[in-house]
């Protein structure tokens, strides 16, 4: 097999920077390359530079600095209806005087495709997103999530190698939500489609993507596959922004090149691994996730270091337990117990210990 082929850079973004106004940059030097029919996802709060960047990409704004690439080309002097992209956004409206199937010939007509092609084309497109029954409706004559999955197959018709899609699910109830999410994801493998997805949703982002990239503040804080993300973020920003995470705030006290002692503003010393400090008296946050604080002795080597905790909340969910718990000054840590015949149940009131591995936890940037 030729590998060499498939990871070439499909959509490149190189040393990209955007300005609205001529001095604040709202992209600042982003460098993003992804293979062809990867699925990446954008996420990042709101005014992160997300929106921007697939506009870009589209052709409709120009970037200030660098260059942007698909399938090898500089597509900065291509104008948006040369790039061969398809696209699907929030509030990307549907013809409303057109039928289904008439805002679905569209694209093909412009393309100049015979009347006899397109209306096989049209029928395919439709039957993708089980919506063959409804041809002859005008938009207005939907629902929400059935206008939806018209724009996304209006926007895959002319087998586009490369999808746009901002927010599109954005306005859809829950259960529609995730039917669709499943939807696209499936399509879009399927048929080989490079899709660049953006949401703030990170549930969404998560279960649907090859790779996410995470923005803040007009850069990417972190590109990676979903449990990378969760399971190793590089930041203090991705770490609190992916998934939920217990924060503790302090000093290094040692350090070697696995395992960092940290000195806690709220007393105590816990175990961590060094990922974004390197010296000692550095200050740090560090980061753990619910699941992996144990309270079972047992569980823990014998050298690691434990904190005190109080119990202030116990929750019972069915299959785990979930309990607050006040630890080094603070009464918002969080963890959370896998339901088992011998797992002990914590009454809010009770003192207990608890720790991790240190390799379960992360020194990050303060
Ligand atoms: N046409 C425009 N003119 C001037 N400033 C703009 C324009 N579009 C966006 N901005 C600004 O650029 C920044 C990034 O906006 P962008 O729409 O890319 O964010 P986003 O990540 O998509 O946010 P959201 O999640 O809210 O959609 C914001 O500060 C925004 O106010
Ligand atoms: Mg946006």
């Amino acid at each position: 097999m030729n590998t060499s082929s498939n990871d070439a850079a499909f959509v490149e973004f190189e040393r990209v920077q955007k300005s609205y106004d001529g001095e604040a940059l709202v992209v600042k030097d982003l460098n993003l390359s992804l293979p062809k029919g990867e699925f990446l996802t954008m996420l990042g709060p709101s005014g992160s530079g997300k929106t921007t960047c697939l506009m870009m990409l589209a052709g409709f704004e120009t970037a200030t600095h660098g260059d942007i690439r698909l399938d090898g080309k500089s597509i900065n002097n291509i104008p948006p209806h040369k790039r061969g992209i398809g696209m699907v956004f929030q509030n990307y409206a549907l013809f409303p005087h057109m039928t289904v199937a008439e805002n679905l010939s569209f694209p093909l007509e412009v393309r100049k495709i015979g009347k006899s092609e397109r209306e096989e084309k049209v029928k395919r497109a439709l039957d993708m997103v089980q919506m063959g029954d409804f041809a002859g409706r005008r938009p207005a004559q939907l629902s929400g999530g059935q206008q939806q999955r018209i724009a996304l197959s209006r926007a895959l018709v002319f087998e586009p190698e490369l999808v746009l899609m901002d927010e599109p699910l954005g306005a859809l109830d829950k259960q529609l939500r995730e039917t669709l999410q499943f939807e696209i994801t499936n399509l879009a493998h399927d048929l080989g489609i490079t899709t660049v997805y953006v949401t703030h949703d990170q549930t969404e982002a998560l279960t649907m993507s090859d790779r996410v990239a995470v923005f803040d503040d007009g850069r990417i804080q972190q590109l990676a596959p979903p449990d990378q993300l969760y399971e190793a973020p590089e930041n203090s920003f991705v770490a609190q922004f992916i998934g939920e995470n217990n924060t503790l705030e302090g000093v290094v006290k040692e350090i070697n090149n696995d395992r960092a002692l940290v000195q806690l503003d709220g007393g105590g010393l816990i175990d961590a691994k060094p990922v974004n400090v390197s010296k000692v008296g550095e200050r740090t946050r560090v980061s753990i996730r619910p699941e992996r604080v144990e309270y079972n002795k047992d569980r823990l080597s014998a050298d690691a270091h434990t904190l005190n905790a109080e119990v202030l909340e116990f929750i019972y969910m069915g299959d785990i337990f979930r309990t607050r718990l006040r630890v080094a000054g603070r009464d918002d840590f969080v963890i959370k117990t896998r339901n088992a015949p011998d797992q002990v149940r914590l009454k809010p009131g009770q003192q207990i210990e608890i720790g991790w591995l240190a390799e379960d936890c992360r020194a990050l940037d303060a």
